[in-house]
């Protein structure tokens, strides 16, 4: 980790204080007169800032934010935390401390935007000028906890980051499933991982139709973890797209195929709050599965035409080798219902039409989840500002995925692409309490945007990380 937290006195000398104002602590502060006209005129277009005062020789940050919810407060905080660290570089000074004029919660969020700016994915350079570089963040007063929380968070999105930075022929279905089993050593989770021969067994035949034009076998990872006191009596699934790279196959991709690294988001994202979920010991029961495959063309690779069965025993007509990911989730929910879920989250980088609909702000949700998980999830998508969107799923868009010759299409029409592979994965949950989130648009970005960096981003890891921390605090009810 390229950064340390501390709840007492800062470790390194060269730190710079950052106080935190919102239009009510500002009103009652002492100012200087040429702050006080920075931060009125910013309040007045609603605008957050990182005012820099340089006062008895000394700089003092300003983070404004006049954000009209708390939640945006926190998000302007985040985005205040990535600016100080990049202000700190270029000053050449190692920490800053966020003094306590604001709430603990305030606080947090501006730490954890500077923290998870800390990021870089660095190891193919030859040279590595950041290395061995830490930055201190200081928080004089906070709890234990709450730091420890924050850490754990942090270092959850720094493993799903990671996960999808690695080039696509190294992240391989195995590689992927070693590198949960490694994060379960770590965090505390069990891992089993299925390989071909079971898969087979298991008849998946939406991961080995997928899997055909690869070199490389699939995987399943199930990974587990069971507290002894958890709160739900029934787990919570997640289910995570595990497509390492995703050429199209034989419909290849003639367009963003240098992107595809990353169609194992949905993965990276179910490994990650797996493993802050385990960390922290949350009293919370969780299962996180992941099919995992290459899609490529090659001499066997399955072909535009052809007929497969899914594990449940449906059968598909492949309109498009390039619509993948459906058919290994597909594998993996009916695999889900073995648990008797109490909810499952299926995540995916599923469809471009999900991008094109709202692109990098947001995720695409859709299902029949029951309102209070709804409620719980929604709220936590904008505490974290990883905010869901909902599709419907009117059985209109299940006429669009009928087949003259199977039981379902694996594609639909030229319009609502993000619905209809909702509810295709739809006809797998046989009515159980699910929510599928495709984070296409979210899961990697193409430009540096604040915090979330640039490349793999970790999207939805603290989303699940504090959908979970509710269900935990709420006891379950
Ligand atoms: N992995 C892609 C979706 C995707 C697109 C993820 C852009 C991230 C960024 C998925 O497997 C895919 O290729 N979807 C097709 C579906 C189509 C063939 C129905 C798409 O969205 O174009
Ligand atoms: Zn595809
Ligand atoms: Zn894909």
């Amino acid at each position: 980790m390229a950064f340390i937290i501390t709840s007492t006195a800062p470790k390194s000398k060269e730190t710079v204080h950052v106080d935190i104002l919102t239009p009510d602590t500002a009103a009652k502060k002492k100012l200087n007169k040429k702050v006080r006209e920075q931060v009125d005129s910013l309040n007045k277009q609603n605008k957050g800032a990182l005012i820099t005062l340089i006062e008895e020789g000394e700089i003092r940050l300003i983070a404004f934010c006049p954000a009209k919810t708390v939640e945006l407060q926190y998000e302007c905080l985040r985005k205040a935390g990535h600016d100080a660290l990049e202000f700190i570089k270029s000053w050449q000074k190692t920490g800053i401390i966020i003094s306590d004029y604001a709430s603990q919660d305030h606080r947090l969020a501006l730490a954890e935007g500077f923290c998870l700016s800390t990021y870089s994915f660095n190891k193919y350079f030859s040279v590595k000028d950041e290395k061995n570089r830490k930055f201190e963040v200081s928080l004089p007063g906070i709890n234990k906890k709450s730091i420890e929380q924050l850490e754990i968070t942090i270092q959850a999105v720094i493993h799903a980051r990671d996960l999808v930075n690695e080039p696509p022929t190294v992240m391989t279905a195995l590689e992927m499933a070693a590198s949960f089993q490694k994060m379960g050593r770590e965090a505390g989770f069990k891992t089993e991982v299925l390989e071909e021969k079971q898969i087979e067994a298991l008849k998946m035949g939406g991961i080995m139709a997928v899997n055909k034009g690869s070199s490389v076998p699939p995987t399943f990872t199930i990974m587990e973890y069971k507290p002894a006191k958890a709160v739900n009596k029934k787990p919570y699934v997640l289910i995570g797209k595990g497509v390492s790279f995703d050429s199209g196959g034989l419909n290849i991709k003639t367009q963003s195929m240098e992107l595809m690294k990353s169609d194992m988001g949905g993965s990276a994202a179910v490994a990650g709050a797996m493993y802050a979920v385990a960390k922290a010991k949350l009293p919370v029961h969780v299962i996180g599965l992941v099919p995992a495959t290459d899609n490529r063309p090659g001499p066997d690779a399955i072909a535009p035409g052809d007929i497969i069965n899914t594990c449940d025993g449906t059968s598909v007509e492949i309109l498009n080798t390039d619509a993948e990911g459906r058919l290994i989730l597909a594998d993996a929910i009916s695999y889900s219902l073995r648990y008797k879920p109490e909810l499952i989250i299926d995540l995916a980088t599923l469809t471009g039409a999900a991008v094109r609909a709202i692109g990098t702000p947001g995720i695409v949700a859709m299902g029949n989840i029951d309102p209070k998980s709804r409620e719980r999830l929604f709220t936590a998508g904008h505490e974290v500002h990883e905010r869901l969107v909902e599709f419907p799923l009117w059985d209109e868009y299940g006429e669009m995925i009928k087949s003259s010759v199977a039981d379902i299409a694996n594609l639909g029409g030229p319009l609502a692409g993000a619905i209809t592979a909702g509810k295709f994965l739809e006809h797998f949950t046989k009515g159980w309490n699910w929510i599928h989130l495709d984070i296409a648009g979210t899961a990697f970005l193409e430009k540096k945007e604040s915090y979330r960096g640039k490349g793999g981003s970790g999207s939805a890891v603290r989303l699940l990380f504090r959908f979970f921390q509710k269900i935990s605090s709420a006891n379950g009810k």
